[in-house]
């Protein structure tokens, strides 16, 4: 596992930009896993900013996004998170875009998802680290699942999330890529901001021990991983 230290999340988004658009450079059909949140929004506005000044062309890019509500609002879905951050800036057919859908049926959803993760290999998974060590939304248990599935999310995570939602109810349940599909792919670069993630992210770079109860710590497993945190989460 490759760590590196920032002085700032604006460092950290700037590393982490630099590697999806160096990967982007080398192969332009790459498949991208996504992923919502706090954390990636800098490093879309890099990936926004180096289309409009034409040094990156998503024409060929394909992406995959690591979860979505069950049962949202559509302004609420990650759907819509992606659309307004990412994908209506930057030249990414909207068929290239792979997503669940938060009005269809959860299992069938999973059935397609599975599906597509069969056929289809991420290039490069770009992830944040949950305040209780969730990967997508791979919560902490006593057991996790390999395939795309359903999760009931956890007290943490809805406490966490509950900011971008207007009435500050996070829907129970979201349909989320599994540990397999996640480690599947070819390179991750996980990027870490904020003081809420200090104890699981020590979990994870203080020893190569893994646990279901720190999910992030299964990215020992892999042999090109990427963690970019502050310096300060760590001291
Ligand atoms: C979001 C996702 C989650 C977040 C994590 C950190 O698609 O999969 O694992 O990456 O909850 O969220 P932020 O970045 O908001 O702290």
């Amino acid at each position: 596992m490759k760590v590196i230290l920032t002085q700032s999340y604006e460092e950290s988004t700037q590393i982490g930009a630099e590697l999806i658009l160096g990967a982007l450079a080398k192969k332009p059909e790459l498949l991208l896993g996504l992923a919502t949140g706090a954390t990636p929004l800098g490093i879309y506005q890099r990936m926004i900013d180096a289309c409009r000044e034409g040094v990156a062309d998503f024409s060929r890019a394909r992406t995959v996004n690591l979860d979505e509500y069950v049962g949202c609002l559509a302004e609420n879905s990650y759907r819509k998170f992606m659309d307004d951050n990412l994908f209506d800036h930057i030249n990414i057919p909207k068929e290239n875009i792979a997503f669940a859908d938060h009005t269809a049926d959860p299992e069938q959803e999973i059935l397609r998802l599975r599906k597509f993760f069969e056929c289809n290999t991420v290039d490069l998974q770009l992830l944040g680290l949950g305040p209780n060590g969730h990967i997508g939304f791979n919560e902490p248990d006593e057991v996790l699942e390999a395939g795309c599935h359903v999760v009931t999310l956890a007290k943490a995570t809805k406490e966490a999330n509950a900011c971008w939602f207007d009435d500050g109810v996070v829907p129970d349940q979201a349909i989320t890529m599994g540990m397999g599909d996640i480690l599947r792919a070819k390179s991750i670069v996980m990027v870490v901001k904020g003081e809420s993630k200090r104890e699981v992210l020590r979990g994870l770079l203080e020893s190569d021990c893994i646990t279901t109860r720190n999910p992030a710590t299964f990215l020992h497993l892999h042999s090109d991983v990427t963690v970019i945190a502050e310096k300060s989460l760590v001291g």
